[in-house]
């Protein structure tokens, strides 16, 4: 088995970072390496220790003075909206009528699925992005089209066909009965084949009625081992349609309680107007809150107050991801900046290393997959994103002033974008610049 030596300035986080000065909090290496063998990562630390490790005749990608970090995860997003992104002028309702369900209705044909679920994992790819929990359309064809896809180039994902039954057009309708028997049809052709992970996806409360929601908590009862992922508080429209359809719940998130949805593996988009009520529920369950900035600020649903929900009693469980379509940016360094506004809007701050934290190990935590990515932790997989903190002409020119790794990281953020990622190892197998040569970027 052949190893690969990549060389550069490592950095991993072993917990959140309580403040700029918590240097326990990571491992950061000016001269570092990471070795890799048979797709995980053998060992990382001082360039010395681990070359000495590495043996006679090892491969060696120097990265100097680039940053290698794990790759980044993205816990919310929508492949079959490639051709959504950036649709003018809706609030959330409006806008998954007037241009996300005709667009998801196009994904009955398999051959336009594959396409697309190619489209969507290069620009994740592109963008640093290895591992991504992702909604795929109605039909059972757009889940099978996107995890073969991510299967051919061995990341790993969480998916699964969106369940919806009412409240939407016939085209990306299914029912309780077709749902639940194409789900399971998933689940044994997929869950645990390789890297991939099946999620139970019922869209959101308004979009399946009573009898589906109750497949969805069968589902969860007979697979306690699956993710679980929707939709939850994002708008207020939204939450009064759902009061009026499920008059009966305390509140929304009384909806997903009562069918036996809430738990550790429960990924709930969004979360924005939570009452304390709400907030405790997901908390007490063990649920992941996923804030969504760009997405929320684009469709205007509101402001995430992910430092109230970190500082309460029972802090909530939280992860970051870019909600592409509704979101409009594939970069997770994007979606951190975007983080970091609305963060301050509520006039509070989060530093560089809580974000890089939060777009590495925190959104592996919040998916109960750290053991697996999400660090540089020897025996996890070798998902790795390399960064070029002078990638462009403005970059170059604001790194000549950056004396320290927060400030760098904070650079990366504020003004990063593709252009900042020099090069993605997917299971030890270079993936960016592999898409550039094969000419498929
Ligand atoms: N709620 C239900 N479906 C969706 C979706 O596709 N995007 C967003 N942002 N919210 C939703
Ligand atoms: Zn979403």
């Amino acid at each position: 088995m052949t190893s690969l030596l990549l060389r550069g300035r490592t950095l991993t986080f072993r917990r959140w970072p309580e403040s700029l000065d918590d240097t326990a909090a990571y491992a950061y290496e000016e001269d570092g390496a990471v070795l890799i063998r048979g797709g995980r990562i053998l060992a990382a630390g001082p360039f010395a220790d681990i070359r000495a490790k590495a043996g006679e005749g090892v491969r060696t990608v120097d990265h100097r003075p680039n940053l290698i970090l794990p790759g980044f995860i993205d816990c919310h997003a929508h492949y079959p909206q490639v051709e959504v992104i950036a649709s003018y002028g809706a609030e959330l309702l409006d806008w998954l009528n007037r241009y996300t369900f005709p667009a998801e209705a196009k994904f009955v044909d398999a051959q336009h699925a594959r396409r697309m679920a190619r489209l969507f994992l290069d620009e994740l790819i592109r963008h640093g992005t290895t591992s991504v929990a992702a909604y795929c359309s109605v039909h059972r064809q757009s889940a099978e089209a996107f995890f073969a896809e991510a299967a051919s180039r061995d990341m790993l994902t969480v998916a699964g066909k969106v369940m919806m039954d009412r409240n939407a057009p016939a085209a990306v309708c299914d029912t309780p009965q077709s749902a639940y028997d194409d789900t399971r049809a998933l689940i044994a052709e997929w869950h645990g084949r390789g890297r991939q992970h099946y999620a139970i996806t019922p869209r959101f409360a308004i979009t399946s009625s009573p009898g589906q929601m109750e497949m969805a908590g069968a589902l969860c009862r007979a697979f306690p081992d699956l993710h679980v992922q929707t939709h939850l508080s994002e708008n207020h429209a939204e939450i009064a349609f759902t009061r009026e359809l499920y008059p009966w719940a305390r509140d929304y998130t009384d909806v997903y309680e009562h069918y036996g949805l809430l738990g550790p593996r429960a990924l709930f988009g969004h979360c924005i107007h939570l009452s304390e009520r709400e907030a405790d529920a997901l908390s007490q369950s063990g649920s992941v809150a996923v804030f969504c900035p760009t997405s929320n600020l684009f469709l205007g649903s509101g402001l995430f107050d992910y430092q109230r929900y970190r500082r309460r009693g029972h802090p909530l469980r939280i992860a970051t991801a870019t909600d592409v379509g509704g979101g409009t940016n594939y970069s997770m360094l994007r979606t951190m900046d975007e983080a970091y506004k609305v963060i301050a809007l509520n006039g509070e701050k989060l530093n560089p290393l809580q974000s890089f934290w939060q777009l590495t190990r925190g959104n592996a935590e919040a998916l109960s997959l750290a053991d697996r990515i999400g660090t540089l932790e020897p025996g996890t997989d070798a998902d790795i994103t390399v960064l070029d903190a002078r990638a462009t002409p403005v970059l170059r020119t604001r790194m000549e002033t950056v004396g320290s790794l927060a400030e760098e990281l904070f650079l990366l953020q504020t003004l990063g974008d593709d252009r900042a990622v020099a090069e993605v190892y997917v299971a030890g197998k270079p993936a960016k610049s592999d898409m550039a040569s094969t000419g498929a970027a």
